[in-house]
């Protein structure tokens, strides 16, 4: 299979672009050399400039639900960029969105919008530490809430001698430029581990700003909670007066309709939302009860934003919602059915297969394989010590040379979409076979 255009525009691109390309995760540092570059993509397919095909399962990082180019993304976009991309004004598209985020969301009573996953995780710190006046953030390994300073702690698998005491993990930022009172009152505890939880509330809970945790650990794979886990977590957090912050940047409008709070029954102080919501637009929210929210009006808490509510992307927020939720929300069922069976058939090939170690975890759309020689990844540290890494690279860069395209980091994650189908669900396990037989 060729490359060529791929590699000429790898090269073109290391010129000018810092390592080829404008985040980590799509450049040699994830690839181990020339990306693909894509031209296009419809449906469940993505087209590269070497006129190569993909079954997409990546679908940027989660912010497709609908799949590319759906025909009423595309006839919204026409029809609203012709009448001006963005005027960082008040708009009533802005009010109806709002209005079906709250309505759609029992935890949420008002929301306020910007652009990424990592700018709303911002705001909701600095409200978080504003509302309650206390400064430290419980977090947990292994978990991602965008690359702000104070929390880009612990977000990247360590060698296991690393890792610390599990009561006391090392914390170790991820970035050099991070200086130390940005994290300083940063507290990293292990997560799925109620042991390890008791005993951070005990210690900080009262010094706590919040507690923040994703709703399935989505940076190491795909991780689910333990049962009751959350709820614990949940109602630590009102014990020791600390927030309980969501963060659905991964799980939102992706898990359910109503995110990770949906599925495992929470009801969360804050939430920020970001990825699917967007509906392949930038868009994210903050969002929560009315008397944490009144803390980013004017005079208390501030948050800014020129991009914020833009008009394009919040008409892309309407047609996801419209669509995902249309006949009885068949669009999160369809979603959920399909990552459940992709899954599936993926254990199905593991076992006919036998020749590697390997364990398929997903929750409804969301799927990752492990070459691992455990049955169960259950934390951060079990990602850490037991996960073959370089393998999964491996394999995903053989599928991607038969059409098939996951994103090489084990860390990461595939997702389903409204536009996947079985017959691509098949594509994919057929691919899969031959790669492990392939494969050293
Ligand atoms: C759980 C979680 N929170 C926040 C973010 C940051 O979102 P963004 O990349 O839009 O800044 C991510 C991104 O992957 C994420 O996974």
């Amino acid at each position: 299979m060729t490359k060529e255009q791929s590699e000429a525009l790898f090269q073109r691109g290391l010129k000018v672009l810092v390592e080829g390309v404008s985040s980590a995760s799509r450049g040699p540092a994830t690839f181990g050399g020339a990306p693909r570059y894509m031209s296009h993509g419809a449906g469940a397919r993505l087209y590269d400039v070497d006129g190569r095909d993909y079954i997409d399962w990546m679908m940027a990082f989660g912010a497709l639900p609908l799949g590319h180019a759906h025909p009423k993304v595309v006839e919204t976009i026409t029809r609203e960029v012709a009448r001006g991309t963005h005027f960082a004004t008040a708009l009533e598209v802005e009010v109806e969105v709002a209005e079906m985020l709250v309505a759609l969301l029992p935890h949420v009573d008002k929301v306020r919008f910007a652009n990424t996953g990592t700018e709303a995780a911002m705001a909701a710190f600095r409200l978080a530490r504003g509302h309650t006046g206390r400064r430290k953030i419980i977090k947990f390994e292994g978990h991602y809430h965008g690359w702000w300073d104070a929390v880009l702690v612990n977000t990247n698998p360590l060698p296991p001698t690393m890792l610390g005491h599990p009561n006391d993990p090392i914390r170790i930022p991820d970035s050099s430029g991070i200086p130390e009172e940005a994290w300083k009152d940063t507290i990293v505890v292990r997560w799925n581990d109620f042991d390890a939880l008791e005993r951070a509330m005990a210690l900080h809970g009262r010094d706590a700003a919040c507690v923040v945790t994703e709703g399935v650990m989505s940076n190491m794979g795909v991780i689910p909670p333990k049962p009751g886990y959350l709820n614990r977590m949940q109602e630590l957090c009102h014990q020791y007066g600390a927030l309980f912050y969501l963060d659905e940047t991964v799980t939102g409008f992706r898990l359910a309709a109503g995110g990770a709070a949906e599925l495992y029954g929470l009801s969360p102080d804050i939430v920020t939302y970001g990825k699917a919501l967007g509906g392949g637009l930038p868009m994210a929210m903050i969002g929560g009860r009315n008397e944490i929210m009144a803390g980013l009006e004017w005079g208390k808490v501030l948050h800014f934003g020129t991009h914020n509510a833009g008009r394009l992307a919040l008409h892309l927020t309407k047609v996801m919602l419209e669509t995902m939720l249309a006949d009885n929300q068949a669009g999160f069922a369809r979603i959920k059915e399909l990552g459940l069976k992709m899954a599936a058939e993926m254990r199905q090939v593991a076992k006919a297969s036998n020749r590697h170690g390997m364990v398929v975890q997903g929750v409804n759309s969301m799927f990752q394989i492990f070459f691992t020689k455990k049955e169960e990844i259950a934390d951060y540290r079990d990602f850490c010590t037991h996960v073959d890494r370089t393998k999964f690279r491996d394999f995903a860069l053989r599928l991607m040379d038969k059409g098939i395209y996951m994103n090489p980091s084990a860390t990461l994650h595939s997702l389903s979409s409204i536009a996947h189908t079985e017959a691509d669900i098949a594509a994919t396990a057929r691919a899969m076979a031959e790669v492990l037989e392939e494969m050293p």
